[in-house]
């Protein structure tokens, strides 16, 4: 039971690498409370676990009294918290920057950065009364390489990787460490709709084959990282972007 004593929150746990995520840590004993939308998937999801083993909030992230009442929820519920990880987010994609919306603009900056700031805010004081922590941000590729018809992803997940950095360093006096992660292709719906919309697999050069570099990944394999970002094996890991992504960004072509 490599989690037994930790409490975590976790954002966007109804599906995809939340979800997956949230299953690893309450497997391996942490308690956990999901907060995102989807919320059929997830009290679907903390069915399958005990009381008090795996909770899930519906909330939407991008409000900020929404935020609020989940973290209330974890502090009632699990009595603290230990860990944070944020990994809710959207994918808008096929259009440049020029036609892009005020109001699509705003959502994924809503979504993908300003709901990491407001989960951070609302959870660090908790995380220092539990004598220190651990917050893994999600982000993605993307921050570093990226692809045509994507600039507020990009804008976004580049963000994260940012915040993540200053905050590691205002926050390492209270033994609170703060990684990035930055997420190759992975099998949910995000990467599924992508694929369809783009003809598919081959025509990005990825692969679900598993002797291929640049792989399409089984969210379980993003989840076991975040694992160890939060566990105190990684007691000397805080400020990094940790590439996870089957050796997407080393290859050239
Ligand atoms: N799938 C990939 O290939 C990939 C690659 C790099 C990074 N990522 C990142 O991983 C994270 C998880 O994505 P995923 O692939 O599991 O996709 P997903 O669509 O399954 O998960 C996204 C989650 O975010 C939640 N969410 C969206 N808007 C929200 C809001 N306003 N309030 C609360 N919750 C909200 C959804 O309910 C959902 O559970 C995202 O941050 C994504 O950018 C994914």
């Amino acid at each position: 039971m490599m989690f037994a004593g930790k409490r975590v929150f976790v954002t966007g746990a109804a599906t995809g690498i939340g979800r997956a995520t949230a299953e690893y840590l309450a497997d391996e004993g942490a308690r956990v409370l999901g907060a995102g939308l989807d919320g059929e998937e997830g009290k679907a999801l903390a069915g399958r676990y005990g009381e008090g083993q795996l909770i899930f909030r519906e909330c939407d992230l991008t409000r900020e009294e929404e935020v609020q009442s989940a973290v209330t929820a974890a502090t009632e519920r699990l009595g603290g918290l230990d860990a944070i990880v944020n990994c809710a987010g959207i994918y808008p994609t096929g259009k440049r920057l020029e036609d892009v919306s005020d109001a699509e603009w705003e959502k994924t900056i809503a979504v993908n950065l300003t709901a990491i700031f407001r989960v951070c805010r609302a959870t660090l004081p908790l995380l220092r009364a539990a004598g220190g922590g651990s917050i893994v941000n999600i982000a993605s590729v993307h921050a570093d390489a990226t692809v045509p018809g994507v600039p507020a992803y990009a804008a976004t997940k580049a963000a994260v990787v940012g915040l993540s950095r200053q905050m590691a360093l205002d926050y390492a006096v209270d033994r609170i460490r703060v990684n990035a992660v930055l997420v190759g292709s992975v099998a949910t719906r995000m990467t599924l709709d992508g694929l369809e919309a783009a003809g598919g697999a081959d025509a990005l050069g990825l692969s679900f084959e598993p002797n291929r570099i640049a792989r399409i990944a089984n969210p379980s394999e993003i989840a076991s990282a975040i694992g160890f970002l939060i566990s105190d094996a990684a007691s000397f890991v805080t400020g990094s972007a940790m590439q996870v992504d089957g050796g997407l960004l080393a290859r050239l072509l």
